[in-house]
């Protein structure tokens, strides 16, 4: 097990599109617990690969209240969205700073598990958002992407200070 870096906003490499994994070997199960133990420790709700420079459509996503329900999702994909909620949004690749954004309300993603079975699974509510973030990631959005221009400068001022802060 290792923490991983995670990559800040506005690094260019959070744009790059993620590949579908051909095979789930011992490297795909190695970097899922790497990546478990880097949210773990954040702390937060989810991380997608692409966060942590590996361009590889793999997320993680845990909402329980005591961290006990590691979900992994390999090559996600949204087949049904239904619905809006609009809820206050966070990233670990964009710290300290929180907005609403638009999401479905219900959505049914498939995927692979780590055994490579096919699998699905309806989400609603936070998971449901957690979802759609984290399949941004994946396309290379993050969830500032869905605000206005003039929110967008604001917080990378905002972090470009936070930066030369803590340097
Ligand atoms: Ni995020």
């Amino acid at each position: 097990m290792a923490l991983l870096p995670i990559l800040r906003f506005p690094d260019v490499r959070l744009k790059k599109v993620a590949e579908p994994i051909i095979k789930i070997d011992e490297s795909i199960r190695q970097l899922a617990n790497d990546m478990a133990e880097t949210m773990y420790e954040a702390p937060g709700i989810g991380l997608a690969a692409t966060q942590v420079d590996v361009h590889k459509q793999l997320i993680i996503i845990d909402v329980s209240e005591d961290k006990s329900e590691l979900l992994v999702f390999i090559n996600p994909r949204l087949e049904h969205c239904e619905g809006a909620q609009q809820g206050e949004e966070g990233c670990l690749s964009v710290p300290g700073i929180y907005e609403k954004v638009e999401r479905a309300e219900r959505v049914t993603v498939h995927y692979l598990d780590l055994e490579g079975q096919s699998r699905s699974l309806e989400a609603e509510g936070l998971l449901a958002v957690c979802l759609q973030h984290e399949l941004d990631h994946l396309n290379g959005k993050v969830f500032v992407d869905h605000l206005s221009q003039l929110k967008q400068t604001r917080i990378k001022n905002r972090l470009a200070k936070q930066a030369r802060v803590t340097a």
